[in-house]
C-alpha cells in the first residue's frame, strides 16, 4: 500500500522523511545529545539542536554523520530508530523504507544503516545514492538516453553526478559543501576580529550575506553578529558585509566547481552534448548559497537551475524511487530484502 512507504534522506546537516503521498512528514538536524557519563541519549534532532555549544561539560552534542561519513554508528542507530517510532507510531503496517545514505559511507555502515532501520520497524529497506534521488526529487526523467547532470550540496558532501538511463555513468564526491563554508566563516571572524563565533551564528551569517559572485548582489549588505573576544574572553558585537565575506566563501564554490569540471573531463562525449543542451540541476540545502549558479555557469559554460525547494529534493525523491523499482539499476540496491 502506497501510504506504507517512506523514504528516509539520513543528511549530515539534517534528516528528513517523506511519505507517498504526503509529502516530508519530518525534517529533524541530524543531532544527538549524550550524557557522556553515562552513554545514555538525552535528545534527538531538534532538541539535541538546540543544545549544541550550550551544554555542560558531561553533555555532548554530537553530528553523528559527519563529513558524509557515518562517524558514530552507534548514535546513528539511535538517530534513525528515534525518526522512523516518530513518523510510524500511529501505523497499524510497517513502512517500506527507501534509504538514502551519505555517498561516503562503506558497505557495512550502510548496512548498518539499513539494520538499524529493520530494527525500527521497517517491512522492507532498500538503498539508494544520493544523487540519484536528488535528480528524482528535482523532477527529472532520468529513465531516457539523454544524459543530466546533478550536484547536490549538502551540509558535509557535494556529490555530483551524470545520470543516463536510470544509472549514474561518472561521479565524484567531496567532502565540501555548507558546514566547511561555515568552518571558513569561523576561521575568517577569528583572524580578522579575534573574535570566536559558534557554529550556528557562522551559519546564519553564510546565509544571511554570504556570496560567491557578487556580480548583481548587493555588496554593502552587512549584518552585525556576536561572539567572544580572544583576548579579553568577554562578548564582543561585529559588523560583517558581504563584500568582505565574498572571497572567503567563494574559494570554496571555486574547488566544487573544479570537480564539476572534473567530472565533465570523465564523460563520454554524447553525455556531455547532452549536459550543454540539459544544463545541470542543483539540489541540496548548500546549493542556495547566494550565487553560486552563476559562478558555475560562468566557468564551465553550463546553464544552472536551482531545483524547487533544494534541501527537500533527496527526501522527496527517495519516495518516488519507489514507482521505478524496476527501472532502476544503479544507485538502487535491495541490500536488504529483510522480511519480519
Ligand atoms: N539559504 C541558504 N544559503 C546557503 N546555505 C544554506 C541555505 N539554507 C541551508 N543551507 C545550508 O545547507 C546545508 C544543509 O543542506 P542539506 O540539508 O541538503 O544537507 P544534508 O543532506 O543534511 O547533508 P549531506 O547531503 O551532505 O549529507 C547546511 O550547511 C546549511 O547551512
Ligand atoms: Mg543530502
Amino acid at each position: 500500500m502506497a501510504f506504507e512507504d517512506i523514504g528516509i534522506d539520513l543528511g549530515t546537516a539534517s534528516v528528513q522523511v517523506c511519505q507517498s503521498g504526503r509529502g516530508i512528514i519530518l525534517e529533524e538536524p541530524s543531532v544527538v545529545a549524550v550524557n557522556t557519563r553515562t552513554d545514555a541519549v538525552l535528545a534527538v534532532g531538534d532538541e539535541a539542536y538546540k543544545m549544541i555549544g550550550r551544554t555542560p561539560s558531561y553533555i555532548q552534542a554530537v553530528h553523528p554523520l559527519e563529513d558524509g561519513v557515518i562517524s558514530n554508528y552507534e548514535m546513528t542507530e539511535k538517530m534513525i530508530q528515534y525518526f522512523l517510532r516518530k513518523c510510524c507510531k500511529n501505523s497499524v503496517f510497517k513502512p517500506r523504507v527507501v534509504l538514502c545514505v551519505p555517498s561516503g559511507v562503506t558497505e557495512v555502515e550502510a548496512r548498518a544503516a539499513v539494520d538499524a532501520a529493520v530494527s525500527a520497524g521497517a517491512r522492507k529497506v532498500y538503498l539508494i545514492e544520493e544523487p540519484v534521488a536528488a535528480a528524482l526529487g528535482a523532477g527529472i526523467d532520468i529513465s531516457i538516453p539523454n544524459g543530466v547532470m546533478v550536484v547536490d550540496i549538502g551540509g558535509g558532501t557535494t556529490d555530483i553526478a551524470v545520470i543516463s538511463l536510470s544509472g549514474v555513468v561518472t561521479k565524484t564526491s567531496i567532502k565540501l559543501a555548507g558546514q566547511k563554508m561555515d568552518q571558513a566563516v569561523i576561521r575568517y571572524i577569528r583572524q580578522s576580529r579575534g573574535i570566536l563565533i559558534g557554529e550556528k551564528t557562522a551559519e546564519e551569517i553564510k546565509i544571511k550575506i554570504g556570496t560567491v559572485y557578487m556580480e548583481d548582489s548587493d555588496p554593502d549588505m552587512e549584518m552585525e553578529a556576536k561572539g567572544r573576544d580572544l583576548s579579553l574572553g568577554l562578548p564582543r558585537k561585529f559588523i560583517i558585509s558581504r563584500r568582505e565575506l565574498m572571497p572567503v566563501l567563494q574559494e570554496l564554490a571555486i574547488q566544487i566547481v573544479q570537480s564539476v569540471q572534473s567530472v565533465v573531463e570523465r564523460t563520454p562525449p554524447e553525455l556531455v552534448g547532452d549536459i550543454f543542451v540539459n544544463g545541470l540541476m542543483l539540489t541540496g540545502g548548500g546549493a542556495m548559497i547566494n550565487g553560486l549558479d552563476r559562478l558555475i555557469t560562468q566557468r564551465t559554460n553550463i546553464k544552472c537551475t536551482l531545483a524547487q525547494d533544494p534541501i527537500e529534493c533527496v527526501a522527496k525523491g527517495t519516495v518516488k524511487a519507489f514507482e521505478l523499482l524496476n527501472v532502476l539499476q544503479d544507485g538502487f540496491f535491495p541490500v536488504s530484502t529483510h522480511n519480519h
